[in-house]
């Protein structure tokens, strides 16, 4: 593991191992989505990683997409997540806060009855959960071109937020079916007008919230998550490898900390090879996801196909991961039932390795 071990720079972070914890959305925050106790407990267990890119959160009030998530919109919120940072922080970790917009796959059961926004007038096929069982996902409202800057401006003031709740730094969520994939993908954008058509026009609304975070931030502090592949909330475009190679370099022009880049389909239904066109067209730190293993990631690093490697299944019965990486120690498989249910069952009760004895 001397690949996935040995320290690296991403931007002005410092990250003494290559393991990231992958964003995990778990669903346990306070009412009024706080981050509370729980919350505090768990990313402290876990800021053994290289750096933690703690879950979706929302940066607008009214985009709720699973009910017990957090957001960084009100002032409770942030003073919520500044006890997390200080808990990783006080145990050595790095933590970054990853600003998302549900888009169509927020639910007005979860809103106020409020419709959801998307690019276009398409519904993900399916079912959500909702507080008072399962529904069918909606037909979300086309964003007028006159309503994007006001999108922008809310990842905008998300990012100071998250400065003032003590985080090293933001990820954009540009990743899994939410709104700025949404724009991202053909499948789901069919607007006409200059931010849909042409990748460089699907892809504009990402670029202009990136912009802006770096605006707060500095490039060196902000990073990006894609996912060109994945089919998750029904999500598809006709031409991955072209949105890959377009978004991979724009990004590389800005200079961003790193890519958090998703392979694959973590649902298994769309195949291709766009990790190869991501190396090439970006030119930082390309952190590899979905489905690695602690030995592919190490051979991949070695090979120089990524930088590092963002875990995320891994990371949830595991909170001393790297410290079992170490050691070469087995590591425990997380139970899908809880990964999304209230309480600490499943959240905080997952054991780090006993102490040696002696
Ligand atoms: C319970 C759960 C919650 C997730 N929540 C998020 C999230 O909030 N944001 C995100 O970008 N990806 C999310 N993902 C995707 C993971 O970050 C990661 O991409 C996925 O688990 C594949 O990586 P792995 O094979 O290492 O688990 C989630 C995955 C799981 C299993």
């Amino acid at each position: 593991m001397q690949s996935l071990l040995a320290p690296i720079s991403a931007g002005t972070l410092s990250l003494p191992n290559r393991v990231i914890m992958a964003p995990l959305t778990r669903c346990r925050a306070e009412p009024q989505h706080v981050p509370g106790d729980l919350m505090v407990e768990y990313y402290r267990q876990r800021a053994g990683a290289g750096l933690i890119i703690a879950e979706a959160t929302m940066v607008q009030a009214g985009n709720s997409a699973f009910w017990s998530e957090p957001g960084i919109h009100s002032a409770a919120q942030v003073a919520g997540w500044h006890r997390v940072t200080d808990a990783v922080h006080a145990e050595g970790g790095r933590i970054l806060l990853q600003l998302w917009h549900g888009g169509r796959a927020c639910h007005p059961l979860m809103n106020a009855g409020a419709q959801p926004v998307a690019p276009s007038p398409i519904a993900i096929d399916g079912e959500v959960h909702t507080p008072t069982g399962k529904a069918a996902y909606v037909v979300p409202r086309e964003l007028t071109d006159a309503e994007l800057p006001g999108i922008v401006a809310a990842f905008v003031v998300a990012a100071r937020n998250a400065r003032a709740a003590g985080f090293d730094g933001v990820e954009v969520h540009g990743a899994n079916g939410y709104l700025l994939d949404e724009f991202l993908r053909d499948g789901s954008n069919q607007r006409s007008g200059p931010w849909g058509g042409p990748i460089a026009q699907r892809a504009r609304l990402l670029l202009e919230v990136v912009d802006a975070v770096i605006a707060e931030w500095g490039a060196g502090r902000v990073a990006v998550r894609i996912s060109p592949l994945n089919s998750f909330n029904s999500m598809q475009d006709s031409d991955p490898v072209a949105l890959t190679r377009y978004v991979a370099r724009a990004l590389s022009e800005r200079g961003i900390a790193f890519l958090d880049f998703m392979r694959g389909d973590i649902l298994g239904i769309q195949k291709g090879d766009v990790l190869s066109p991501a190396r090439e067209c970006f030119e930082g730190v390309l952190v590899g996801n979905v489905g690695y293993t602690a030995e592919e990631a190490d051979a991949a690093i070695a090979a120089g196909l990524i930088d590092a490697v963002a875990l995320g299944r891994p990371f949830i019965a595991n909170p001393d991961l790297v410290a079992r990486l170490r050691l070469g120690a087995s590591l425990a498989r997380s139970d899908m039932a809880s990964w999304y249910t209230p309480g600490p069952v499943g959240y905080i009760d997952y054991p780090a390795l006993a102490a040696a004895p002696g």
